[in-house]
């Protein structure tokens, strides 16, 4: 069977990693989390005092990048590829409503987005893979086999991201949940560099009203349909 490129894209809170995670598993395949890098080095940025609520040093970050290594390493025990930053797990430190507030300003710089859609496009190359993120469809594999895009209501998505924090025992509120989507959504969406927007030949599922299970069973049959079209 051939292996085939599969780009998940969509709005924050989709349900894109969650579902990317069950397909690559499914198939063997490789899951990258493309979200994950950008989230890794903003929390280099704010580490290093580039960013913080009063400032960002956009040529700081930009300087430094040839020293922020970003790798994954499959843990067996999660079934899923952890990110570290300069040979240290950030997996749990990048999920943290802080990234996620300054997140969506260090994904405008294309300086970063250059560094880290080389390493994606290499991450994919000759190996079957799920990429979940923004522009996946449209600038890191544009000739994906399977292109999808994910879509929910802000309010679905704020109050699955909300149970998903307040489980792993973060503090904080609903209302702030909601406004980080919201915010994170128009920022990706209006960005002069590799916008978030579907690609042409991309597949729409709206998981509103769907399940996690209902979800994964669309999703499977998509990926039948693309690796028959392909054999
Ligand atoms: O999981 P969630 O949807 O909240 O976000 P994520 O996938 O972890 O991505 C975090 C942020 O990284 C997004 O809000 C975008 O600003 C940026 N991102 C991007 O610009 N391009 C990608 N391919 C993936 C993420
Ligand atoms: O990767 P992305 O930010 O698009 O979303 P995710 O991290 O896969 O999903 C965010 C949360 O929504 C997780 O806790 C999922 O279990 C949940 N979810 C859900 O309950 N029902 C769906 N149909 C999709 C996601």
């Amino acid at each position: 069977m051939k292996n085939i490129t599969i780009a998940i894209d969509g709005f924050s809170s989709t349900g894109k990693s969650t579902v990317a995670k069950q397909v690559a598993n499914h198939l063997g395949y490789v899951y990258v989390d493309s979200g994950a890098m950008y989230r890794a080095v903003t929390l280099y940025a704010m580490q290093n005092n580039f960013i913080d609520e009063n400032h960002f040093d956009i040529e700081g970050l930009v300087s430094s990048l040839p020293e922020v290594n970003i790798s994954f390493t499959f843990n067996k025990d999660l079934g899923f590829a952890e990110v570290y930053l300069n040979g240290k797990n950030v997996e749990k430190l990048i999920r943290t409503m802080e990234v996620s507030s300054f997140v969506s300003q260090v994904a405008t710089i294309p300086e970063v987005r250059y560094q880290l859609v080389k390493q994606q496009q290499l991450l994919g190359k000759d190996v079957g893979v799920v990429m979940d993120g923004r522009d996946i469809g449209t600038v890191v594999f544009p000739y994906a086999e399977l292109k999808i895009f994910m879509t929910a209501s802000a309010e679905v998505r704020a109050e699955r991201r909300f149970q998903e924090l307040i489980n792993r025992g973060d503090k904080v509120k609903y209302v702030d949940v909601l406004h980080n989507v919201q915010e994170r959504d128009y920022i990706d969406s209006h960005r002069k560099d590799s916008p978030l927007v579907k690609a042409e030949d991309a597949i729409e599922i709206d998981n509103s009203n769907l399940t996690l299970d209902q979800q994964l069973e669309k999703v499977l049959q998509l990926v039948a349909m693309a690796i028959e079209d392909t054999e």
